[in-house]
């Protein structure tokens, strides 16, 4: 077969790094893939919104599968593109349409699909520029800490904790009347704040029957002790302690299978990954929100555990049957610890010389924001490489990581040296 990946950061490289792997495999790409990717496959500079260029590519080069990795080219339309296209519509695609995208494209789309279908999540309601003032009357009526959501693709930046009432006023008004995130805020969702410890739950469907994937954590903040802004993700560890096979059972129960069947009672088709974040209070799950994509770091600690062909499974997506498929997991533990730039996710400089990534011998490197110019090795992006041990206990894991991560060399580097250190 020959497989198209779209994307470029360390999940399509983990993606990439696995597919390489499957005997089922004749030509793999990347568009447009990074510095690590090329190793894997052939990196192919097409854009991941680029839907014409994709497509000319796919059928010049014959490919099999398409594999979307981002959550933007689902948001838009990219399945739908091809569905649309008569010389097109026979090759399968990896990632919902657009419908099924709008559990991540909207907030708002995935609050109503979870409370038509009862599955458990923070209490909220939603309101527009036009209902601004209805906001700020409900706002009044409670308790804080509040969450304020974007309704729209924010770039990770459109989740808001606020501490004080003036506070949600402030960033209320900011949003709806001030379009502070853009057309993403023109509808913001108010919603109770949950306390407990997050994770992460995968699930890979065909629209029909679903399998789940191992659950990971993930590390958000850019500070050591979990301090400071929000990123994209510092690192994870895969499986997660605290989620043993009760807690799962009752993920499976109450948030899995009701997702699964609510998109079927709701005419959505859906061929791909979901991703469920959610919040382990007390013992129950309750869902934060949806991806319609995996995870980034999380892929770099799921993928490294799965011990048999990615490409099988997706094949059962793209045919339906995925329901026949079946896969086998390491019992060890993977932890990743992602390499920044100096400065992010707050401006920072790219162009920086990566050097001695060679010299990790025990942990796999997946590149994220680097690129290759000349030959040469530099960063790219605001995270950079992640890295991934396997070992057989989460404390072995972690240290092998971090040592790992302490030995690429790139000017203004940065990483958390603590990830998953909590969880011992
Ligand atoms: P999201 O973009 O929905 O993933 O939100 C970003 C982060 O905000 C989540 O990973 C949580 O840490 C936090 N968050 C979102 N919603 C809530 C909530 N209702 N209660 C507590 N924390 C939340
Ligand atoms: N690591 C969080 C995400 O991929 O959205």
């Amino acid at each position: 077969m020959n497989i198209l990946i779209v994307g470029s950061g360390g999940r399509e490289s983990a993606f990439a790094w696995k597919m390489a792997q499957s005997p089922q495999i004749t030509q793999l790409y990347i568009a447009p893939g990074n510095a690590g990717t090329s190793r894997y496959g052939q990196n192919i500079p097409i854009k991941v919104t680029d839907f014409e260029g994709i497509a000319t590519f796919v059928l010049e080069q014959a490919i099999d599968m398409v594999v979307v990795g981002p959550e933007e080219p689902l948001v838009k339309g990219i399945h739908d593109y091809f569905l649309n296209r008569a010389d097109l519509r026979h090759i399968p695609v990896i990632g919902p349409q657009q419908q099924g995208a709008q559990l991540e494209g909207s907030k708002d789309f995935s609050k109503r699909f979870m409370a038509r279908h009862g599955i458990p999540t923070a209490a909220s309601q939603s309101f527009t520029r036009a209902t601004l003032p209805e906001g700020l009357a409900y706002l009044k009526t409670q308790k804080l800490p509040i969450v304020l959501k974007a309704d729209g693709l924010a770039a990770g930046k459109g989740v808001l904790i606020c501490t004080s009432l003036e506070e949600a006023q402030t960033e209320l008004k900011a949003m709806l009347a001030d379009a502070k995130f853009g057309e993403a805020s023109s509808t913001v969702v108010i919603e109770e704040h949950l306390s407990g410890i997050e994770l992460s739950v995968f699930v890979l469907t065909d629209g029909d029957t679903y399998k789940v994937l191992p659950a990971a954590k993930d590390y958000k903040r850019i500070g050591e002790g979990d301090t400071g802004l929000n990123t994209g993700g510092m690192g994870s560890v895969s499986p997660v302690p605290f989620a043993d096979n009760e807690f799962l059972d009752k993920v499976e129960e109450r948030i899995i299978i009701p997702t699964v069947e609510g998109l079927k009672k709701d005419n959505i088709p859906y061929k791909g990954f979901i991703f469920i974040g959610l919040m382990n209070m007390e013992g129950n799950p309750y869902v934060i929100e949806y991806n319609v994509r995996m995870g980034d770091p999380e892929t770099e600690s799921v993928l490294p555990r799965l011990e048999s062909d990615l490409v099988d499974l997706l094949q059962g997506v793209a045919q339906g049957n995925l329901v026949d498929r079946s896969f086998t997991l390491s019992p060890k533990t993977a932890a990743t610890v992602v390499l920044v730039a100096g400065g992010y996710p707050g401006p920072y400089e790219s162009g920086k010389v990566i050097s001695n990534i060679e010299s990790v011998k025990d942990s796999l490197v997946f590149h994220a924001g680097t690129a290759a110019e000349d030959g040469v090795v530099k960063t790219a992006g605001g995270r950079v490489i992640a890295v991934t041990a396997l070992e057989d206990t989460l404390f072995d894991a972690l240290q092998q990581a971090t040592a790992d991560a302490g030995r690429i060399y790139f000017e203004g580097k940065n990483f958390r040296r603590d990830i998953g250190f909590d969880l011992l």
